[in-house]
């Protein structure tokens, strides 16, 4: 089976072995050493020295700690969108009651840094920009670089939501000044749902100081604490952890730079295959997506039904369009434990159960 969608992503078998590991006492040595271990290498991923938190999460909780832990109802907010995710960020941060700017792009277009720069210019109260990395919904890449370093041309917080892209595709958190940055587990990590990552600047700690947003569970500080003794406030997800150990050993053994320059020439097949095929990519070929690509069916053909077809047929899972986009495209995953073999594998098939569709170029 190929399940090539946006995460949750394909579990290595190292990895897979490594989750059926007897429970151990999350009080205890063992887990002690585990959890100092995985947070060191996680910051190495990270490209970061700022504290890396380990929640039990998926990415939408660690994105609601994003805001919870650095704001406070009525603080202004710019909320840079050009997707799903980028709504979903705004719509976390109004609904704990910040006061939301949202600076929405085309769906498939890039952010564009300038026009960020004008919203933040004409608006010196705004405290916090939200940025989405990867947008899952459309494949668009957001310069992650040149919006966090526009908006700390005007000393905002940055928080990044880097769900589907950290791991994948280059994010330098401290050389690029992002204060905040999320990822979840079941993207390009390699491992089930059920942890997402957070990395805090001592900037944004400053800021959580007089942060008045209501939180619980998510309180970050109570969880820097307890990472003190090499614990979790709460129980943690111990499988993920044994999992995450086996995945961090994988990725920093490949090496950062090589994961990144795989994704880079596995989207790129993915993409040139598509296109010889005759079909449209839905984003801007400039900023696609390393980890997600967005196609168009051809005319008169269903995306959903091409799917099915697929699953059917091929055992090719692919994830069908968001929102908007639902019944109008179709999308292929292809982060994490993805290698050459399988996108070609996958474009094969989707080729033949296009030409069953009756479509040929
Ligand atoms: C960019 C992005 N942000 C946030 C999320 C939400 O993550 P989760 O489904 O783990 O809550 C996703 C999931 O696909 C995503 O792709």
């Amino acid at each position: 089976m190929q399940l090539r969608i946006p995460g949750p992503t394909p579990c290595p078998p190292d990895v897979l072995q490594s989750l059926s590991k007897q429970m151990i006492n999350h009080r205890g040595k063992e887990f002690h050493e585990l959890i100092q271990k995985v947070t060191g290498q996680l910051k190495n991923v990270f490209q970061t020295k700022n504290d890396v938190l380990i929640l039990a999460s998926v990415g939408t909780g660690c994105m609601e700690a994003a805001i919870v832990n650095f704001l406070s109802p009525g603080d202004k907010v710019l909320s840079v969108t050009n997707g799903v995710f980028g709504n979903r960020f705004a719509d976390i941060a109004q609904q704990f009651g910040a006061d939301v700017q949202r600076l929405s792009f085309e769906w498939g277009k890039p952010d564009d840094p300038d026009t960020v720069r004008k919203a933040l210019k004409a608006n010196p109260a705004i405290k916090a920009v939200l940025i989405t990395q990867n947008e899952s919904s459309t494949g668009v890449c957001n310069d992650v670089k040149a919006l966090a370093s526009v908006a700390k041309e005007y000393n905002k917080l940055v928080l990044v939501d880097a769900v589907s892209g950290l791991g994948a595709i280059d994010l330098k958190t401290d050389a690029w000044n992002c204060d905040v940055v999320v990822t979840a587990s079941q993207k390009a990590w390699m491992i089930p749902p059920g942890i997402a990552m957070i990395s805090i600047s001592p900037e944004a700690w400053i800021a959580n100081n007089s942060a008045k947003m209501p939180r619980y569970y998510f309180d970050l500080k109570r969880v820097k604490k307890s990472l003190e003794i090499n614990e979790t406030p709460f129980t943690p997800a111990i499988t993920n952890f044994y999992g995450l150990d086996v995945a961090l050993n994988m990725m920093l053994k490949e090496g950062i730079e090589n994961i990144f320059s795989r994704h880079t020439r596995i989207g790129k097949l993915t993409r040139q295959g598509v296109k010889e095929m005759g079909l449209s990519l839905f984003a801007d070929e400039s900023s696609a997506s390393n980890t997600v690509t967005a196609i168009y069916p051809p005319e008169g053909i269903n995306p959903d039904t091409l799917r099915r077809v697929l699953r059917e047929k091929y055992q090719v899972i692919l994830s069908g369009g968001q929102q908007d986009l639902s019944g109008k495209i179709f999308r292929i995953g292809h982060l994490g434990w993805v290698n050459d073999d399988d996108i070609k594998v996958t474009l094969k098939a989707l080729k033949e159960a296009l030409s069953e569709s009756g479509f040929n170029k």
